[in-house]
């Protein structure tokens, strides 16, 4: 398939990542170097966001999930906190627009934290896309991956004590199942932008065998053409399983 990069002698590898998982990183630094305040980065980066997801249903991705925001980032200043939830606002109503038919949406993260309008508005969504195959698009909002087995591993107490489950009947699929990724596959490729090497506690358990991918361009700056990049090197990488 031919890719955006401007090289057209490049091409995509013919197997892609199952789930390609996003840490939208360094919005507040793109914002900076403009001597803008920075929500204008966040602006910058839902604007880029769509242009990624778009590029990723048309390259074929079947599985891409983003990180918007995390259970630690209430720390954040309210006029910051304030702009991401107007975005987030915004994407609930705009997604059924900026994107065409068949692409599933699912919530990954604890929506009792959200108004009571936006939680209906999230889970009318997951329940309208339900049937749809050609793409899931996971958005992760106030989202942790401690937090997200801790949910997991009360739900399971619970079903001990129902009598529903033998604690020894616990394994690595009773938990999968029980986490907001539900039937989906584990995250084979993590890009990060912005030039910072670590998870932050995004899908912890599902990124058990990812491949990494970090890039010094901050996320408001990450086009089609640098997804190209991190597709071509993740299908360089020599990937085990913990065999040989
Ligand atoms: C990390 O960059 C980014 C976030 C915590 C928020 C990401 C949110 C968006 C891209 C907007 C919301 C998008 C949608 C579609 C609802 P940072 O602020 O930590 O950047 P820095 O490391 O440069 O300070």
């Amino acid at each position: 398939m031919a890719i955006f990069g401007k090289k057209e002698t490049l091409t995509l590898p013919a197997e892609l990542p199952k789930h390609v998982g996003f840490i939208m990183d360094g919005n507040g630094r793109w914002a900076k170097k403009r001597g803008l305040p920075r929500p204008f980065g966040h602006k910058e980066g839902a604007k880029q966001f769509k242009k990624i997801v778009r590029y990723c249903k048309d390259i074929g991705l079947q599985n891409i999930s983003f990180y918007a925001f995390s259970t630690e980032n209430w720390q954040r200043p309210t006029d910051e906190i304030n702009t991401i939830m107007e975005l987030f606002r915004e994407y609930i109503v705009d997604v059924r627009n900026f994107l065409s038919e068949n692409t599933r949406m699912i919530f990954l993260g604890d929506k009792s934290a959200f108004d009571d309008d936006l939680q209906e508005k999230m889970i009318k969504l997951e329940e309208d896309t339900a049937h749809y195959t050609e793409m899931t698009l996971m958005m992760a909002v106030n989202y942790g991956g401690r937090s997200e087995l801790a949910h997991a591993a009360r739900i399971l107490a619970q079903k001990a004590v129902n009598g529903e489950i033998k604690p020894e009947d616990i394994n690595e699929q009773s938990i999968a199942n029980e986490l907001y990724t539900k039937g989906i596959p584990d995250v084979d490729l993590v890009i990060r932008p912005s030039g910072e090497l670590r998870l932050s506690n995004y899908l912890i358990w599902q990124c058990a065998y990812a491949e990494y991918y970090f890039t010094d361009v901050l996320w408001p700056d990450f086009t089609p053409a640098e997804l190209d990049k991190a597709l071509i090197e993740f299908d360089r990488r020599n990937r085990r399983f913990g065999g040989v």
